[in-house]
This record gives structure tokens, C-alpha cells and sequence, in this order.
């Protein structure tokens, strides 16, 4: 089964401009309990790099674009965030990294649950470890 489980915003708006409504338990599969955004990335400087081990996120990049790698201890699959429509669910016990940020980027990311340190594996071994104990 792929990792990547993208979602597709519809652009509503006209000749002013787009506009894209994100509602949870609508197009976003769940309640969103937080919202952050990254901005003043660097290309050469990749983010991320851990996984949650309960939280639910959805990402889109609103400006600009980067590659997205996701891998839950068996695969690893890649994507581009480049279009302010197209959002890619970042489920529980997927290890997610950022990469190759466009000087204009803009990742918002939507979460389930507030922000809990103590909910990342920000070790790739640990990772790996949980996995197969799964
Ligand atoms: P981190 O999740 O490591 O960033 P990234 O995955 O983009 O590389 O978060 C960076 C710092 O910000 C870290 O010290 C934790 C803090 N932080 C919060 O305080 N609240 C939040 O909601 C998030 C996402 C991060």
C-alpha cells in the first residue's frame, strides 16, 4: 500500500484570485487542534526527521515547494509539495523528512493534537526498533 496519501484541495475563487478552505472532519480527517507553518527555509538545510507516535498531521506547502520523504521502517516513498492544492497526509509512525526547499516556501502543517515533545522519535534507530516490535 503507498505512503502517500495525498489530498486535493478544491480552488474556489475567480478572476480576484484562488481561495482554499481547509475544515476538519471535512477535507482534513480530523479535528485540527493546532496549526504551524515553516517559512525561511533553506534549500540545502532539510527539516524534519522524526516520526509521532500517535499525532496526525496533514502538510501543504502554500508557497513554493519541497520534497517530502516518508518511510514507515519497511519503505520509503518521495513527493513533491508544489501546489497549494495538493496536501499529503504525515500519519502516526511514519518518518518524515523535508528536503529542497524552494526560497519561497511556505509548509503549513495541520495537527490533530497540540504540541507534545514527548509524542516524536527523533531517533531513526528507535524508529526502526518500534516498528518491528509493533
Ligand atoms: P521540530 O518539530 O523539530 O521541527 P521540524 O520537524 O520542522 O524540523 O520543531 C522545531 C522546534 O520547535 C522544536 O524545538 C520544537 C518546537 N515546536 C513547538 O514548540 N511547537 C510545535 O508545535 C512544533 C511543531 C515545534
Amino acid at each position: 500500500m503507498s505512503l502517500i496519501k495525498l489530498i486535493e484541495f478544491k480552488l474556489l475563487g475567480d478572476d480576484r484570485g484562488h481561495l482554499t478552505v481547509l475544515e476538519g472532519h471535512k477535507n482534513i480527517p480530523f479535528n485540527i487542534k493546532r496549526v504551524y507553518y515553516l517559512t525561511e527555509t533553506q534549500a540545502g538545510v532539510p527539516r524534519g526527521f522524526h516520526a509521532h507516535k500517535e499525532l496526525e498531521q496533514v502538510a501543504v506547502c502554500v508557497s513554493g515547494k519541497c520534497r517530502m520523504i516518508l518511510d514507515n521502517g519497511r519503505h520509503k516513498e518521495e513527493i513533491w509539495l508544489d501546489s497549494v492544492s495538493k496536501a499529503i497526509r504525515i500519519e502516526k509512525m511514519v518518518w518524515h523528512e523535508m528536503h529542497d526547499f524552494s526560497s519561497d516556501c511556505v509548509l503549513l502543517v495541520l495537527a490533530n493534537e497540540y504540541y507534545d515533545e514527548a509524542d516524536y522519535i527523533r531517533s531513526y534507530s528507535d524508529f526502526i526498533e518500534q516498528v518491528r516490535n509493533a
